[in-house]
Order: C-alpha cells, then structure tokens, then sequence
C-alpha cells in the first residue's frame, strides 16, 4: 500500500524533474534578490512553476560526471575521500540555489549517499528524508529525487553551456501518511464494526435458535408425578426441536396413563376391601357381645377385631395416598394459631404419652397460618406418634415464623434413638421402615411420613427429618403462612 503511493510521489517527482530541466533557463534562478523578493510577499515565478515541490540545485562548475568518477576511484583512503568530499561541499555550498527549501538549513547528503550518487548508473537516488521549509522552524518527512546530470541554467541564447549539477526534487510525504493514518482508522473502525455485528448476530441467532428449546426445557422442568396432565409446549419450528417437544409429550402421555392405572387399583382396591372387612370387624364383635365364647375362642375374637382395625387404618392410608396421588386432595383452608393448634394435639396425646412416662411440651408463640386444620393435625399426630414409638422420653412441639414473616415453621422434636443420616429421606418412600425391631413391633405399616408428604405438598411447604443417632430426632415442617388477617394483639387467644 505504501509502496505504490510512494512509487506515485517518484512519478511525480520525475515529472517535475522533466520540467525544471525544461524551465530552468528562463527561471532566472541566479538572480541574487529572488530570495528577497520572495520574503517580501512577492510570488516570484519560480515558486509559481513548482508550488508543492521542493527544489535545491548544486552546481559543480569545472566538473564533469567522468572527472568526478575518477577522482572518486582515485581517493582510496579514508582521508583523501574525506578532503575529496569536503571540498565537494564547499563549492556545493557556495553554488547553491533554492527553491521553498530553506537555505539556512539545506539538504544535505552524507558521504556514503554523495558516493553513491556519483557511482549510480542513472544518476539518480530516491531518498526519505527530512527537508526544511522555508520559513518553516521543523523538518518535514519527505521523498527527495536526487539527480546529478548537467543542468542548462542560464538561457543558452546567453551562450553558456549546461553544467554538471546536484539537482535535489522533493515531495512531502505528509500526504501519504495522512492517507495511511486515515485508512488504518477506517480499518480498524470497520473491524470493530465487524467484530460486534458479527457478535450481535450470533447472540440473536443463537437465542432465536434456543428459545424454543427453553421454553421446552422449562415445561419439562415443571412437570412431575404430581402435574402429569401437563404437557410440554411444541413450537412451530419444524425442525428437532418440535419433534423433541412432541416425543415429550407422547412419553408424558404414556406415563400418565400407567400412573393413573396404579393409582386408580390401589383406589379400586381399597374400595373394595373396606366392605369386607368392615363385615369381618363387625362380625367379631357380634361374636363376642353376643356368645358365649369359650376362653380361647375370645381371645382368637379379639386378635381377629384388632387386626381388622389395623386393616381399616390400612385401607383408610392407602385411599388416602391414592387421592393425593390423582391431586384431588381437597383443603379446607381455615386459619390456624400455632400455639392453641399444637397444645390441643398434646392434649389429645397426653394419656399415650402418659402411658409410656414421656413428656409432652409445646414452646412457642400463638402465630396465625392459614392451612387445613384437620389434615395438618394428622400430620403433627403421626410425627408425635413416631417420636412416642421410637420410645423418646421428651417430646417438644415448637412454633416460629421464619425472619420474613412468610413461613410457618411447625417442628417435633425427640430424645429418641436417633435415625441414620441414609435412611432420611428414604423413610418418605411408602412402606420403608428402619430394620430395627421396634419398628417392626409397632405396628406401623410404614405409610405415615409418605402422607404427612403428601399433605403437606397439597399445602405448598416441604416436610423435613433431622436426626443424631443416640441424641434424638427433629421433624421439621415448613408451611406458607397464606393470607391471613392482620390481628391486633387483644384478639389472640
Ligand atoms: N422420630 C423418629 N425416631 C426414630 N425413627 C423414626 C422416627 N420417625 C420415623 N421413624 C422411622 O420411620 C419409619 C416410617 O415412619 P412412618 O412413615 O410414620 O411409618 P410408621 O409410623 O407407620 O412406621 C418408622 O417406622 C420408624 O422406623
Ligand atoms: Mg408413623
């Protein structure tokens, strides 16, 4: 790039080379006052031919080229070259004629570039160099044309002959490198430009490309056993995406129809076992009110009643299960004071407490929730029903509002035997008890914390267990406090 404008600044200076050649005779440059004149304001011809060049001229009267060369080869030591071109110098200096270069700082070549000039086969040597303008106090870069040829100055009308000369043409590079300054910004700009289209471009795309796979993913995210029904949105892209959406919701499809089969035979199948044994229950207590049972047969009687009624806990668990699996899990929502809501469980629980000497205390204010009495009650009766099972001797019932006053916390806490860290979360799972005997001597089928779950999932909270082994457990319950009314302190109970 630079080098083909430099090489259009060499045209030029050829050209103008050509020209002074052709002008120089009737530019009168030896007119001792034309300096002068040109300081004054005046525009003096010279300057008028050559306005953006700058022209120095050296004459070397009493030389020829071939003189020169010789007398060049000639001086073979450092010294005699030194003297050869001092001398040059000096009459360089005192021939000297100007034009827009200042004479008070001209230009001048170094040894090595005044040999080469002689020994150059065309004469002619292209330089960068700085140059002084007149009346200018800083050099400016520029190409020089440096030509040593005989040069006709005077009008050869006259009857002077041509005389060999130093003939120095020079352009300002300023130019160039304005325009090289110039078309690196535009560069650069364009690259920036580029740079953050391209970006631009790519974001936009590449969002446009995933957003539907977003709006998928966050469907599928929502989906659970809970919300089958649901189904994952299919945007019309017609490309994977859609078919990914639409094998989405057949999978759905397919699970929901096998959740629903299970559920609907665990429903069916407590349906149909409660007549029976209702019919089993009651005909053991006919036979024993109403016979006279031998002592052995009493007592089969009895084993047969109190299974039964295990059977109908069983029965009455396991519809309930079903129902909060299809969410029809209905929630009759009242407000609820924490304190009044857990003392009225312990005192229901009291004599069972009683009866195995553990202690029963709720701690906590009286703080209002919303929530369905009845069936958060049979939640907090079988977390205290565990606790009493595992043998604790003091059970806690606690209440506290968590720090933004937006979540009820309801927690059961006991001195009991402890559970392993493994088996936490797995106790939610239905029918999953510890392998420790007194779990199995209780009775219990296993089924209690899958429907506290349950109900407390219908709810919006989170049910929770922590436990030391050989320090005791914690249930936690964590329950939205939903809308209730702003109460002045005289209405609480
Ligand atoms: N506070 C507790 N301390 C020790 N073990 C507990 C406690 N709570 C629950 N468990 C264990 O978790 C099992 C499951 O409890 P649950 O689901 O209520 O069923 P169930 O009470 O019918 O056995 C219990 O059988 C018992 O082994
Ligand atoms: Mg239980």
């Amino acid at each position: 790039m630079r080098g083909s404008l430099v090489a259009g600044v060499d045209r030029q200076l050829q050209d103008t080379y050509v020209s002074l050649v052709r002008l120089a005779p009737s530019l009168n440059l030896h007119d001792p006052d034309r300096l002068d004149r040109e300081a004054n304001g005046e525009v003096v011809i010279s300057r008028y031919q050559f306005p953006d060049s700058f022209i120095q001229i050296e004459e070397l009267a009493f030389y020829d080229l071939p003189t020169l060369a010789t007398d060049l080869q000639n001086a073979t030591t450092p010294t005699m070259r030194g003297q050869l071109f001092k001398y040059l110098r000096d009459i360089q200096a005192v021939s000297r004629i100007t034009i827009a270069t200042d004479p008070d700082h001209p230009i001048e070549l170094t040894d090595a570039q005044l040999a080469a000039l002689i020994e150059a086969p065309d004469g002619q040597l292209k330089l960068n160099l700085p140059v002084r303008e007149r009346f200018r106090d800083t050099p400016t870069p520029m190409r020089v044309l440096v030509r040593l040829e005989p040069l006709q100055l005077k009008s050869a009308a006259l009857g002077s002959d041509p005389t060999l000369a130093v003939t120095y043409v020079a352009r300002s590079l300023g130019g160039i490198n304005n325009t090289l300054t110039n078309l690196q910004n535009v560069l650069l700009l364009l690259c920036a430009i580029g740079a953050v289209s391209a970006g631009t471009g790519a974001y936009l795309l590449a969002g446009q490309a995933l957003g539907p796979l977003r709006l998928v993913r966050r469907a599928a995210e929502r989906i659970g056993g809970e919300n089958l029904t649901e189904r994952v949105p299919v945007p019309a892209t017609g490309d994977e995406v859609e078919a990914l959406a639409q094998a989405l919701n057949g999978m759905l499809g397919r699970l929901e129809q096998s959740f629903e089969a299970q559920r609907r035979f665990t429903s069916d199948a407590s349906h149909e076992l409660r007549t029976p044994v209702t019919a089993i229950s009651g005909h053991a207590s006919y036979l024993l009110r109403r016979t006279n049972p031998t002592g052995q047969q009493a007592e089969s009687l009895k084993i047969i009643q109190s299974e039964s009624e295990r059977l109908t806990n069983l029965i009455a668990s396991l519809l309930q299960l079903a129902r909060s699996d299809s969410g029809a899990l209905v929630l009759n929502r009242a407000p609820i004071f924490s304190g009044l809501f857990l003392r009225e469980i312990a005192r229901e629980l009291a004599p069972l407490a009683q009866a195995q000497q553990t202690t029963l205390d709720v701690s906590g204010d009286d703080l209002p929730f919303e929530g369905d009495p009845d069936r958060l009650k049979q939640v907090i009766i079988n977390l205290v029903g565990n606790a009493l099972k595992a043998g604790a001797r003091t059970v806690t019932l606690g209440s506290t509002l968590d720090a933004a006053g937006q979540q009820m916390h309801l927690s059961v806490q006991d001195d009991g035997p402890g559970i392993p860290a493994d088996q936490l979360e797995r106790l939610f799972d239905r029918f999953y008890r510890l392998e420790d005997s007194r779990s199995r001597d209780q009775g219990g089928a296993g089924l209690g914390l899958s429907i506290a779950k349950g109900i407390v999932d219908a709810h919006g909270g989170r049910i929770w267990l922590e436990s030391d082994l050989g320090q005791g457990t914690t249930a936690h319950v964590q329950l939205p406090i939903g809308n209730v009314p702003v109460l002045d302190d005289d209405d609480v109970p």
